[in-house]
């Protein structure tokens, strides 16, 4: 396992529509253990295969850690099945560091995909783990987290993004979730 670079916005990778995983190999099971590495490392609650330049249907999550024990969730060629209710949630994201935004999401979702051990998994999911699970796979349809906010909002963090990718992130990491 090893961390990768994380790729940042506005690279084009980001904005791709990523590819299905046909096989679950061994490159796809080495790509996931890089990615939950390169996620804890971060440290994130969530990442998607485009943010580590790999354009491919491939997201791990895991909202436990850092403050529980570790419970990795690898979810290939996942779809969103059903949603329900409304939530407004604080997010961020390790391919916009610096910039964090109310998010208006579904407050539950049931989730499937295939896990390393091409294994169909179904995770019905409220809270943060039902906001990750959107933001990721948000990711892989090339939408990121500003898409979803107000046109006016949108201008404002547009001219933050222009600061920050001038002079780079202000402060720390920050005490909000990132995906
Ligand atoms: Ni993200």
């Amino acid at each position: 396992m090893s961390v990768v670079k994380i790729f940042l916005y506005p690279d084009p990778i980001l904005r791709a529509k990523a590819k299905e995983i046909e096989d679950i190999d061994e490159r796809v099971v080495r790509l996931a253990e890089d990615m939950a590495e390169t996620m804890y490392v971060a440290p994130g609650v969530g990442l998607a295969a485009p943010q580590v330049g790999v354009s491919e249907r491939l997201i791990v999550v895991d909202v436990r850690y850092p403050e529980g024990e570790k419970e990795l969730i690898t979810l290939i060629n996942p779809e969103i099945l059903e949603v329900e209710g409304k939530v407004n949630w604080e997010e961020g994201c390790l391919s916009l560091p610096g910039i964090k935004e109310q998010v208006a999401r579904a407050e539950r979702v049931l989730v499937r995909g295939y896990d390393l051990n091409e294994k169909e998994r179904q995770i019905e999911a409220e809270g943060l783990l039902a906001v990750a699970l959107q933001h990721e796979i948000d990711h892989l349809d090339g939408i990121l987290f500003i898409d979803r906010i107000s046109r006016l909002k949108r201008g404002i963090i547009q001219r933050k993004i222009r600061k920050i990718m001038r002079e780079g992130p202000e402060g720390g990491k920050g005490d909000y979730n990132l995906f």
